[in-house]
């Protein structure tokens, strides 16, 4: 009864959720702590297991004790963001190796304050343009710091440039609020055509993204989305950062689970995701 109760309070608390800071970044910590290490004990102490949902890597549910996180990877790099609404966390981890690299996104959810669903994708070569080098050199160059108050956007602001980007791959009418400059990282491939240049390079048509789960830092004028690629429904991140209500930045992690998702590596620029 007390667990059943708990878990109605919990998902009654979605839509009036409050959670603070320090418990989102403890658990953070305790999420890069288990990835570098391995051992995963001081992760799960913090799950609400009445409310547990699970680990999902890449859209797959995995035991806990057996997946990525159970591997210990010499992180490189990370950057999170932090939702207060949503009472979630994404972070994007790269692990800058020749021999083993990764990059991996992150969110975790809470309830009862506690984490109850870690939703991962885990890139690797061979997925969407994967390369180590490409991602974890620029995205060192970026600046997703945090925003002046007076300069901020709102949670819809934020999440409408997001939505428009998302929406173009299934209706060619939707106005994109692309900034000047815009740039892409997309696997590992930056900034077609130029660090400098524009996002509004065009898109397929035809490919609904579903399936949308957010996480939205007015802080840091971000949001990250993970959902469902196309008709094949590829396992998929979208990491946006958003300045004055535009584009500024796109990072996309995708898993296919073939050779680049059986299209040509993006050199010809027809096949661009
Ligand atoms: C939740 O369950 C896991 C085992 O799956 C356990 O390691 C962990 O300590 C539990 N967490 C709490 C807070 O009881
Ligand atoms: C872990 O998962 C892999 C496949 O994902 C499976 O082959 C292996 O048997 C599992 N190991 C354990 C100990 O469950
Ligand atoms: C990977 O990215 C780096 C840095 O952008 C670039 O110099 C290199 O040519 C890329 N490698 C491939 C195989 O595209
Ligand atoms: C990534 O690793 C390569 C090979 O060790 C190194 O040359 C490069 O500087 C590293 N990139 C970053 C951003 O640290
Ligand atoms: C886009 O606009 C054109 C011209 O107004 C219209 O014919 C078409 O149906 C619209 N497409 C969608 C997907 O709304
Ligand atoms: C992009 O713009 C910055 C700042 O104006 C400049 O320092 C840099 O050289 C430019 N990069 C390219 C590739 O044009
Ligand atoms: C990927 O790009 C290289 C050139 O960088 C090209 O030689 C190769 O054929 C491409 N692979 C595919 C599958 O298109």
């Amino acid at each position: 009864m007390y667990k059943y109760l708990t878990a109605i309070l919990a998902l009654l608390g979605t839509t009036t959720a409050h959670c603070e800071l320090h418990q989102l970044d403890t658990a953070v910590e305790a999420y890069l702590k288990a990835q570098r290490t391995g051992q995963i004990t001081g992760f799960t102490s913090i799950f609400d297991n009445y409310t547990w949902l699970g680990y999902f890597e890449n859209s797959v549910k995995l035991p806990i004790h057996n997946n990525t996180l159970a591997k210990s990877l010499p992180i490189s790099h990370t950057r999170t963001i932090r939702d207060l609404t949503l009472c979630s966390t994404y972070t994007e981890v790269v692990v800058n190796s020749t021999k083993d690299p990764y990059v991996i996104g992150t969110q975790l959810r809470f309830g009862n304050h506690r984490i109850n669903r870690v939703d991962s994708i885990v890139t690797r070569p061979g997925d969407w343009l994967f390369n180590i080098t490409g991602f974890a050199y620029w995205t060192a160059q970026e600046n997703w710091d945090t925003i002046a108050v007076e300069k901020r956007d709102s949670r819809t602001t934020i999440r409408r440039a997001a939505d428009a980007y998302l929406d173009l791959f299934n209706n060619p009418n939707t106005t994109v609020p692309w900034g000047t400059p815009c740039v892409r990282l997309e696997g590992g491939l930056y900034g077609d055509p130029g660090p400098n240049g524009t996002c509004a390079v065009g898109v397929p048509q035809g490919v609904p993204l579903t399936n949308r789960r957010y996480v939205i830092d007015e802080t840091v004028g971000s949001v990250q989305v993970l959902l469902d690629f196309g008709q094949s429904k590829w396992p998929d991140s979208h990491h946006f950062r958003i300045e004055s209500g535009k584009i500024r930045y796109v990072h996309t992690l995708t898993h296919c689970g073939v050779p680049n998702c059986g299209l040509s590596n993006g050199t010809d620029g027809a096949s661009k995701k």
